[in-house]
């Protein structure tokens, strides 16, 4: 059986005064893959470690299922975790690097062996159970870690940064198989990474982490399509930011450049941020029809990046503004090259208001 877990108001202040963890507060459901996402240093190692009990919180508390754990040791929470360098035992066999968990739980002989069978049935390593770490590629070692954390049946599996040390084609495949067993199995898994991709790829739910503390949490399509804070929109994924002062339905971003507002964002005054992701502007030659003032403008192609499937453009606009462009390599977009000539153009409900 799976479990929730709550995070209430979790803090973290390390010998020493770092305060790694800042007043964390969120709820992960039961079955549900979710993904703590953000920088280096950003906390959520640490944050991981308190949920399994190899942390305690400085302030706060966490609960499974309802139940206050912030106490419990971590040999009594029922969870599975994968480090990032797997911390495989090197000197074990593959079958007994699997059975550990199960030999400390004081298991008979007999079904630690069925269990261990099954469980590397399950992430397809039948056959090697007598290999040591060392005679297995890094995607192999990579399994063995995870059966040795499901063979326990846990409630929850947490994983930091499981896949960091594969190449990229084989870590495409670890991550729909571990999504796939995830989904299978029911776990409700944590995982951590710093790849925004993997996240948005794997996860139901993502926390993005900055300086200790949650800057939002949302379903992948949340966080891309509505980011809440500048840190949040510039972080995941390439995205233009511009800030601005309000004027009337519109935002003054400076050098000759005004963008019409959402229309539910026209009212109000002060600063502003706002971004446009690349791939909602629009690219055509420049000519000399008017524009739309809000809505388009001109600019000149800097820069070309091919990334197969789409083109990134770098683009000076009329007034000095930088901005990214992406479109489809598609047969019936056509390519432009440094020194042209282009109009820009975008639909107002594209920008996204920000938080600062
Ligand atoms: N045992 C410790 N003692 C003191 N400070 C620590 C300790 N462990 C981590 N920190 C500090 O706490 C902060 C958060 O560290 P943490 O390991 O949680 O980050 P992270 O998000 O997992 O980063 P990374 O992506 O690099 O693994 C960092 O500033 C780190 O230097
Ligand atoms: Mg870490």
């Amino acid at each position: 059986m799976s479990a929730s877990i709550e995070i209430a108001g979790v803090s973290k202040v390390y010998d020493g005064g770092v305060r790694a963890v800042d007043a964390v507060a969120m709820d992960i459901r039961q079955g549900e893959f979710f993904s703590l996402l953000g920088p280096s240093g950003c906390g959520k190692t640490t944050t991981l470690r308190m949920i399994a009990g190899f942390e305690m919180p400085s302030s706060g508390a966490i609960r499974v299922d309802g139940a206050d754990i912030t106490h419990v040791p971590a040999h009594k929470r029922d969870m599975g975790m994968v480090f990032q360098n797997y911390a495989l035992f090197p000197h074990r066999t593959v079958a007994e690097n699997v059975a550990f968990g199960l030999r400390m739980r004081g298991l008979d002989k007999a079904t630690i062996a069925a269990k261990v069978k099954a469980a590397l049935a399950m992430v397809e390593l039948s056959g090697l159970e007598d290999r040591r770490p060392a005679q297995l590629s890094g995607g192999q070692q990579q399994r063995v870690a995870l059966a040795r954390a499901i063979v326990i049946a846990p409630r929850v599996l947490l994983c930091d940064e499981p896949l960091g040390a594969l190449d990229k084609k084989l870590r495409q495949q670890m991550q729909f198989e571990l999504k796939q067993l995830q989904k299978k199995l029911g776990l409700t898994l944590v995982f951590v990474t710093h790849d925004q991709e993997e996240a948005l790829a794997m996860s139901d739910r993502i926390a993005v982490m900055n300086g200790g503390r949650v800057e939002q949490v949302g379903t992948p399509t949340e966080i891309y399509n509505q980011p809440t804070t500048r840190f949040v929109a510039d972080f995941i994924g390439d995205t233009n930011i511009f800030r601005g002062e309000r004027v009337g339905p519109s935002l003054d971003v400076g050098k000759s450049l005004i963008l019409a507002l959402p229309p539910a964002e026209t009212e109000g005054t002060g600063v502003l941020s706002v971004a446009l992701r690349p791939e909602k502007i629009r690219l055509s030659p420049r000519t000399d029809a008017t524009i739309t003032a809000g809505s388009s403008t001109h600019g000149i192609v800097e820069n070309t990046n091919f990334l197969g499937g789409a083109v990134l453009y770098r683009i000076t606009l009329e007034g000095g503004h930088r901005v990214l462009v992406q479109q489809p390599n598609a047969g019936t977009s056509r390519l432009f090259v440094p020194g042209d000539g282009v109009t820009l153009d975008w639909t107002p409900a594209d920008l996204v208001v920000l938080k600062d």
